[in-house]
């Protein structure tokens, strides 16, 4: 077993948003600093408790809080941002319909929100406003009462079944 000196630094690679990244970590940081440090301000901390979703990102295709993730513990793996969604500017679905259905405020929960709302779609491109609410039931947001959370959700699965295969 391979055992660490206090303050030791360990190299990870990550692939974020389709980029390498190698950078030195110690053992005990947290993946929502790193992504952070490596320029992923959209990645969110909103607690400390693993409670309100909003450090949410994909990691190797599961959507996951990255404050409940040590950062050596991501070693290798891939990692969808926000930051990643939009192609050459052209704003994903789920970011086209969170804007014309106003499902954000201040805007602090709603990168974890397009990424829990992302990874929903992805187990359930169909979803019931039931199966919404409860795919969502891990992101807290304090201004918008959800609701048009919701509709967003909803028109985007539209948007994107509407797009399908193509769809990303
Ligand atoms: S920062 Fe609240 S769950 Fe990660
Ligand atoms: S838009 Fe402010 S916390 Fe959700």
């Amino acid at each position: 077993m391979k055992v660490f000196e206090k303050d030791q630094k360990v190299k990870i690679h990550l692939k974020i948003n389709g980029q390498d990244y190698e950078t030195e970590t110690e053992p005990r940081r947290l993946l929502v600093h790193v992504l952070r440090e490596l320029g992923f301000t959209g990645v969110h901390i909103g607690c400390d408790t693993s409670n309100c979703g909003a450090c949410t990102i994909i990691m190797n295709g599961r959507s996951v809080k990255s404050c409940t993730v040590l950062a050596v513990e991501a070693d290798g793996s891939e990692i969808l941002t926000v930051e990643g969604l939009a192609k050459d500017g052209k704003l994903h679905p789920i970011q086209e319909a969170f804007w014309e259905k106003h499902a954000l405020q201040c805007g602090y929960c709603t990168p974890g929100m397009i990424m829990e709302a992302y990874w929903l779609l992805k187990e359930n491109p169909n979803p019931t406003e039931e199966e919404i609410r409860e795919g969502i039931s891990g992101n807290l947001c304090r201004c918008t009462g959800y609701q048009n959370i919701v509709e967003a959700i909803k028109v985007a699965s539209q948007k994107l079944r509407m797009e399908l295969p193509k769809a990303h």
